[in-house]
């Protein structure tokens, strides 16, 4: 970056730095102020953490939040103030306070107002009759019997990708696994949501041409600009002014993560226009997206068009490092725990006798993969924080106390996911435990709960039983490191997955 460059930052950062200092300083002479009528005074938690919301901003920053908090709970126990405004509880029974269905579920809290692009999509919306509104439409294209129309499209993916790995098995050296489940579920999105794969697997790259509002077109690293954005947005959701004060502070992180939201929607925009433009038909979730909205007005109106593109690229980010991330880490998983590995492959064998790229109807029924894969969820955590909820207007009562109004709630994932009171022995791999009882998906919050809850939960199991059999079935995989690094923004996500990709032979 040149000296010119820099210059208009100064000024930003100067006044960044002012506006952040002058409300933090008001936000502690105000709470200082409150302390008295503190409602949530009673409520253990770090000394900072109850002044500021920057504590909490900070540990997310650091990727971090989730160890964090779960180190928390283990000093002062289930109800934690990890924010001045917000409590994290740690207990089985405030899943169902917090995460709650119909008259009784919590509506998501401002939080959720950072990871608005453009528009309002399913996932960012906190408004509860919008959600109503945008999930019946967007719902439409996940039904099992819409996810069995686009199974084809999953398949030639999946073949793609194999052709590919083959190929790549055959160089000399390791790749990094996770980097190519990443181009994987991109092109899946892609093809269901954008009309189209998006080519990573057969660039070898995540480089992606993208349409601004002005028209101009550029190439962005698609992967990047949802690990970004999704970071920013988990930093500055914490408090409803970081999201505007971001915008003035000069740090990378911060610049780079703006810059990402704008890239995603011009990423999309570019897709959804080139699709409308062609009037062709194909059968995917964007042409259901579409058909939804034409039977209720008729024809797009740009404001349409508008909420298109902001619900496909919620599908995008929500959907494919999601995925990607879950697979590698699962894989690790199995491949660290050869007890385990062996057993999967034997119930692999038994269901795919040929050796052949499995299709969906050859793994959706093997309970061991099932058992593999919900126990990888567990133990990894992809979802690891506690996901944000407000409290209501008359309060809320959880585990025998009391909160008011506009306090935010979250039960952390990961601790839940540890908790020896649920699991007996939560820190061993053991997937048996979900064969030998049916209930335990009460207590993985991998998903959500509620009305919130994940949408493309079945796709993604879809793409986990497959990409997982498949790699496992066709080549021998010998893992670099059994330390899988990862880091966290709004998901847990590895860093990488360095493994040596050799073609199994094939047994005449
Ligand atoms: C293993 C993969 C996945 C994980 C771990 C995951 C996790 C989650 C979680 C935790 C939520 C709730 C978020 C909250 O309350 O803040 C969520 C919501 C959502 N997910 Fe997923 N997801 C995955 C795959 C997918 C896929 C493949 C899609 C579809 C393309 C998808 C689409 C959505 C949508 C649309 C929502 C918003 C639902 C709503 O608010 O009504 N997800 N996901």
């Amino acid at each position: 970056m040149s000296t010119i460059d820099l210059l208009p930052n100064v000024t930003s950062f100067s006044i960044g730095v002012i506006l952040m200092a002058l409300s933090s300083v008001f936000a502690v002479i105000h709470r200082a102020l409150e302390r008295y009528r503190d409602p949530l005074r009673e409520v253990p938690g770090p000394f900072l953490a109850r002044w500021t919301s920057l504590w909490l901003a900070y540990q997310v920053r650091m990727g971090r939040r989730y160890l964090v908090v779960d180190a928390l709970h283990k000093k002062y126990g289930p109800i934690v103030r990890i924010a001045p405004n917000h409590v994290s509880v740690a207990h089985k029974d405030a899943i169902n306070v917090v995460y709650g269905q119909g008259s009784r579920a919590l509506d998501k809290s401002p939080y959720y107002h950072a990871f608005v692009s453009d528009k309002a999509s399913i996932f960012s919306t906190v408004d509860r009759q919008e959600h109503a509104q945008k999930r019946r439409l967007v719902s439409q294209g996940f039904s099992y019997k819409s996810l069995m129309s686009v199974t084809p499209l999953l398949h030639a993916n999946l073949y793609h990708f194999v052709e590919k790995i083959d190929e790549i098995s055959q160089r000399p050296g390791s790749i990094d696994v996770l980097q190519w489940f990443n181009f994987l579920a991109f092109d899946i999105l892609s093809d269901l949501a954008f009309g189209e794969p998006i080519g990573m697997v057969t660039n070898e790259s995540d480089v992606v041409t993208v349409m601004c509002a002005d028209g101009k077109v550029k190439e962005e690293n698609a992967i990047s600009l949802v690990d970004e954005r999704e970071h920013l947005a988990a930093v500055v959701g914490i408090h409803p002014w970081f999201k505007t004060l971001s915008k003035f502070i000069p740090d990378p992180f911060f610049i780079r993560g703006h810059k990402s939201s704008t890239g995603l929607v011009d990423l999309a925009r570019r897709r959804v226009t080139k699709r409308l433009e062609s009037g062709s038909y194909r059968e995917d979730i964007l042409n259901k997206l579409i058909e939804t909205r034409v039977e209720e007005s008729g024809a797009l109106t740009p404001e349409q068009v508008t909420e298109l593109i902001a619900e496909t690229v919620t599908l995008l980010i929500a959907g494919s490092d999601t995925t990607s991330n879950s697979i590698t880490a699962i894989i690790h998983l199995v491949l660290t725990h050869p007890r385990v590995h062996e057993k999967l492959l034997q119930h692999l064998r038994d269901a795919v006798p040929d050796s052949q790229v499995p299709k969906h109807e050859d793994v959706k029924d093997i309970p061991y993969l099932t058992a593999v894969i919900e126990e990888g969820l567990r133990y990894y955590a992809t979802t690891a924080i506690g996901l944000h909820r407000s409290v209501p207007r008359d309060g809320v009562l959880c585990l025998g106390k009391f909160f008011p109004e506009g306090t935010e709630m979250s039960v952390p994932a990961y601790t839940i996911q540890h908790d020896r009171t649920i699991w007996g022995d939560p820190e061993n791999f053991r997937p048996e435990r979900w064969l030998e009882e049916k209930d335990l998906g009460r207590y993985l919050l991998t998903f959500g709960k509620g009305p919130r809850q994940c949408l493309g939960r079945n796709l993604a199991y879809i793409e986990m039983q497959l990409v997982i059999a498949t790699m496992l079935l066709r080549y021998d995989l010998k893992l670099e490191s059994d330390n899988l690094e990862t880091t966290e923004g709004f998901m847990h996500k590895p860093l990488r997955m360095i493994v040596e990709v050799k073609r199994k032979e094939l047994a005449c």
